[in-house]
């Protein structure tokens, strides 16, 4: 089996923490480093975060590099009320034992991504700064594939018509979208179809499976208040899996705009979905997932660390 070079841009974040660990379990993709951006904490949290997951999941070899501490121009929103104060609030996981590279996050990702024998994709599960600036930094460094985490056909979680990620940095987004490249959007349109149930998280068992039972115990009150939801969506994941299983997510090829003008709909992913427009498609967009499969998988995969 030829494994799939990836890497992963987030800002954990309890669905990023998961994402993560999917990537280090699967043997299908070769995570070639970890970089971060503020989002659903400071940077500086964001950062620490991933440190602390790849030292608890005893995976230290993977390096990090920290990215963006605010989007390109707009003011800076965490999501403390959805992840914590420390980002990642749950399980007493230690502090980082180690910094990040001294490298910045978009100088790392082009350096990676040059000097990769195999082409790259890269899988960003928070706001699309570091990205953006990739673009605008090193034009040549073209990853293969975007596989983002973010967006919504038709509803929103930050705002009633937005999803978090690219309401928080909408200019990075739309760069992103009109960029040229490959890109599929896996939005809540699936996210919210796939929940991690209480019966799921009986089934996670090990160190490792009960750290993430922490997070979700945590993660879960805040889905279970806010949006009546019997489990939690483990969006950032998704993401990854259809990178490990294309089969699991069902995509189209449509247009995707983001508003970057009004202040209603900031940040919406106006996706064309019925083609009334004669703007040529710009991404994959997720429409269907296989809820089942999905969550079968996460757990094998979470329950196989150590
Ligand atoms: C996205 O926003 C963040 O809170 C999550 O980590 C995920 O990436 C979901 O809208
Ligand atoms: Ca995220």
């Amino acid at each position: 089996m030829s494994t799939t070079p990836i890497l992963l841009d987030c800002d954990p974040g309890h669905d990023d923490a998961i994402a993560l660990l999917l990537a280090l379990a699967s043997p299908e993709v070769e995570l070639l480093g970890v970089t971060t951006v503020a989002g659903n904490q400071t940077l500086e949290k964001t950062t620490a975060n991933a440190i602390r997951v790849l030292e608890f999941s005893g995976h230290t070899d993977v390096q990090v590099a920290a990215g963006a501490d605010r989007p390109l121009l707009r003011e800076q929103y965490v999501a403390a009320d959805v992840h914590g104060d420390t980002g990642l609030d749950g399980p007493d996981l230690p502090p980082p034992r180690s910094q990040p590279v001294a490298q910045h996050a978009v100088d790392f990702l082009a350096e990676r991504i040059r000097s990769s024998v195999r082409p790259v994709t890269l899988i960003p599960t928070g706001p699309l700064t570091n990205l953006a600036l990739l673009l605008a930094l090193h034009p040549d460094a073209r990853p293969e594939r975007i596989v983002l985490m973010g967006g919504a056909i038709a509803e929103g979680n930050v705002t009633p018509a937005a999803e978090f990620n690219i309401w928080c940095d909408p200019e990075a987004a739309a760069r992103v979208f009109a960029s040229g490249l490959d890109v599929t959007m896996v939005g809540l349109d699936v996210t919210h179809k796939a929940l991690f149930t209480q019966a799921h998280v009986g089934r996670l068992a090990g160190r490792v499976g009960e750290m993430v039972a922490e997070l979700l115990r945590f993660y879960g009150t805040f889905h279970r208040k806010v949006y009546g939801f019997e489990g939690s969506p483990i969006h950032d994941a998704v993401a990854v899996a259809h990178v490990l299983d294309s089969g699991l997510v069902e995509t189209l090829e449509r247009n995707v705009e983001i508003d970057t003008e009004s202040e209603l709909c900031r940040g919406r992913t106006v996706v064309d979905l019925w083609r009334r427009t004669t703007r040529e498609p710009n991404a994959h967009v997720g429409v269907e997932i296989d809820s089942d499969g999905f969550l079968e998988l996460l757990i094998e995969r979470l329950n196989s660390l150590e």
